[in-house]
């Protein structure tokens, strides 16, 4: 992969980005230019389109019209490109609840090809991040919703991705986790600009 090297300074530029459902339109013709290392959020209102866009930019969705790049791959053209270079924390939370935390950080980290190893050192750290550690061995059906949702973002980051994606990160958090969070974004985004 030689996406640290590609040729433009920009991780995603959108061109024209559009979604229809019958004659709803979800997301209606975007343009944006998001450069590297830049942390960039998407606002809007309930239904304003951001889980599409980002399902979009994922290759999970297929787009109605027009198209984007991420870490300069054609997400029409080249979606199995672009899968290598991003990570989602999805708005509905994706773990398997009858794992426990570590469970679904040591599964998670060998679907994206890390080495076991790698993948220890990763989990324990984000464990410990996300203030999990006590209830690291506990199966994940027992925890609340901000503590899923914390998992869910660990999860995210265990490649430590080019590009990542967080769709409500901070959904049901408690003021607390909401700050944790923000810190660890921020710290992301200081790594990513070294770059
Ligand atoms: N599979 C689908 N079929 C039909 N319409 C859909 C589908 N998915 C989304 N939509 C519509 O597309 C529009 C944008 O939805 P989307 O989920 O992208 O919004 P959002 O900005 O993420 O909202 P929220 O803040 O509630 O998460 C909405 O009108 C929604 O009803
Ligand atoms: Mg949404």
């Amino acid at each position: 992969m030689n996406y640290l090297i590609n040729e433009n300074n920009y991780s995603i530029q959108i061109f024209g980005l559009t979604k229809k459902y019958n004659d709803q339109i979800a997301v209606n013709s975007i343009n944006l230019a998001i450069k590297r290392g830049e942390v960039f959020s998407l606002l809007g209102p309930n239904g304003a389109g951001k889980t599409t866009t980002i399902q979009m930019l994922c290759c999970l969705l297929k787009p109605t019209a027009g198209t984007a790049t991420v870490m300069g791959y054609d997400i029409n053209k080249n979606p199995s490109a672009v899968k290598e270079v991003i990570d989602i924390s999805p708005q509905e939370t994706a773990i398997a609840s009858h794992l426990t935390a570590w469970e679904n950080l040591m599964l998670i980290g060998g679907i994206n090809g890390l080495k076991k190893e790698e993948t220890k050192k990763r989990a324990k750290e984000l464990i410990e991040l996300m203030g999990l550690t006590e209830r690291a061995n506990e199966q994940v059906q027992n925890f609340s919703g901000g503590m899923q949702r914390r998992l869910s973002i660990a999860m995210a980051l265990i490649s430590d991705p080019p590009v990542l994606f967080l769709d409500e990160p901070t959904l049901g958090l408690d003021p607390q986790a909401r700050k944790t969070i923000w810190k660890q974004i921020k710290h992301l985004k200081e790594k990513k600009q070294s770059f």
